[in-house]
């Protein structure tokens, strides 16, 4: 059975910095994840010749995706990060203080919550619909670089977790989320590649 590896971006100039959002380029940890998610993806995949490359259309998943040859690249727009409305930029902090009302009710309902302006977890959920039709209907593997809340959701739907989990599962930097799907049912691998 054909693998789907999941991962973010490697650590942008905004992850160092705890702002939310963006469209910031990579930290030199970053960076050598870039590296080592493109040895990984060569050795993983090496005879995988129908293999592809799925990223956001954020210069973070591009970047991350740069240094892994010979397959081709797609950018969705639908695996964009959330977005933050109004608060995009911001630390958690910032908008504690400058909006304790948004901080309050996106606490009490996350997946609910839908940033002004924004989108909330559901609406990520639906505009996934798309890409999740596409990557069940692949016969190669596919590598996806995206984003925190995004591959909450992906993975959800592969894991079988329900909807109230999503925006609270554990979608680690630096580490790839192998999903295989067979016949007994769907078998997970992490690869965590740094700290
Ligand atoms: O900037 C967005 C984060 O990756 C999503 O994190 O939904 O836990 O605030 P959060």
């Amino acid at each position: 059975p054909r693998p789907i590896l999941l991962t973010r971006h490697g650590e942008s100039q905004d992850n160092v910095r705890g702002r939310i959002g963006g469209d910031t380029a990579l930290s030199e940890a970053g960076e050598l994840y870039s590296e080592k998610l493109a040895n990984f993806v060569r050795k993983r995949l090496k005879s995988e010749r129908a293999a592809s490359i799925w990223t956001s259309t954020l210069q973070r998943t591009i970047l991350t995706a740069h240094p892994i040859a010979g397959f081709p690249k797609i950018q969705w727009r639908a695996l964009d990060e959330i977005n933050a409305g109004v608060c995009d930029g911001m630390t958690y902090e910032e908008i504690k203080k400058n909006m304790p009302e948004e901080y309050e009710s996106r606490k009490k309902d996350k997946l609910r919550y839908r940033y002004p302006r924004g989108e909330s977890y559901l609406d990520v959920i639906q505009r996934l619909e798309p890409v999740i039709i596409e990557l069940e209907r692949q016969r190669a593997p596919v590598v996806v670089i995206s984003h925190q809340a995004v591959l909450r959701a992906l993975y959800a739907y592969f894991a079988d977790r329900p909807l109230h989990e999503i925006p609270h599962i554990e979608v680690p930097l630096h580490t790839i989320i192998e999903i295989q799907m067979g016949v007994t049912g769907v078998q997970e691998k992490r690869y965590k590649l740094m700290d």
